[in-house]
């Protein structure tokens, strides 16, 4: 089993939206697939499927609340089994925060508890880098994907912290998101970025979508509402990449 953590040092990179998409198209493949939401925004089951917020989730049991997370677990269409964080109060969230600060291995430790099989993989949504859950998901993870919209504060805000990244976790890509490659300055910055992070970091490009939004809102996937597009092809190819970087599977394990 392989974690993969979805890392940002700016909302809105599209962490969610990747970890959601990711999570399916890899499910598709016929990887076992858990989507752990260790976000307090507590959006990723929006992205897969759920009409409401879930309640409960990872994160009471982070704030010391009794009972299992694994408790709150459930399986969507796709065959993603999903754990929610949960919603949690302004007391409850800084008790998480002292936890975690005092517990450098606590999601290490709660990923240990999922018993996927050797080929399965465990995908980390979090909260903006630097923070403590996204400084743990990135220390249990065999994978860091770096989201970053090709804007000059998310890519400076990403070179300053790769060292730290890097220290956290061996094996550190970059995945460009909402890509405008007509656009002078983002061709400048991924220039920028290649040279920063060295050119094999640089793993994968998502062009700009417009109709993104839209899919979501009306709860279909944009592989499937708009698969000619130039985003629906480089999404297949990030889930390639990360099935070819996942063990391989034996032939009768896919169906
Ligand atoms: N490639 C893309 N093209 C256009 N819009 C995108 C793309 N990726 C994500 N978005 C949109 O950007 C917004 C923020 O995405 P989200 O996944 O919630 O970011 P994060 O989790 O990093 O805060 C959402 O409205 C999403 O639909
Ligand atoms: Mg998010």
């Amino acid at each position: 089993m392989k974690t993969i953590a979805l890392i940002s040092t700016v909302g809105g990179a599209g962490r969610t939206t990747l970890a959601a998409m990711l999570a399916t198209l890899l499910a598709r493949r016929a990887r076992a697939v858990v989507a752990l939401d260790f976000d307090p925004e507590n959006m990723l089951g929006a992205y897969l499927g759920l009409d409401t917020l879930a309640p409960n989730g990872i994160g009471a049991a982070l704030a010391g609340q009794a009972g299992a997370w694994h408790d709150h677990t459930w399986r969507n269409d796709e065959g993603v089994l999903f754990v929610p964080h949960g919603k949690l109060t302004l007391a409850q969230a800084a008790a998480c925060n002292a936890r975690l600060a005092a517990n450098p291995r606590w999601l290490a430790r709660a990923i240990g508890e999922i018993g996927l099989g050797e080929n399965g993989v465990v995908l980390v949504d979090t909260p903006r880098y630097p923070s403590q859950h996204a400084d743990q998901a990135a220390r249990s993870a065999d994978l860091v994907l770096c989201v970053c919209p090709p804007e000059p504060a998310a890519c400076a805000t990403l070179v300053a912290h790769l060292p730290a990244l890097r220290e956290a976790c061996a094996d550190v890509r970059i995945v460009v998101n909402r890509l405008n490659p007509a656009r002078e300055m983002q061709r400048d910055l991924l220039a920028m970025l290649r040279h920063a992070a060295g050119g094999g970091a640089l793993a994968h490009r998502i062009h700009v979508e417009a109709a993104m939004g839209e899919a979501f809102a009306r709860g279909v996937w944009i592989v499937d509402a708009a698969p000619q597009s130039q985003a629906s092809h480089d999404l297949h190819g990030l889930a390639q990449f990360v099935d070819a970087w996942l063990p391989a599977q034996a032939s009768g394990e896919r169906t």
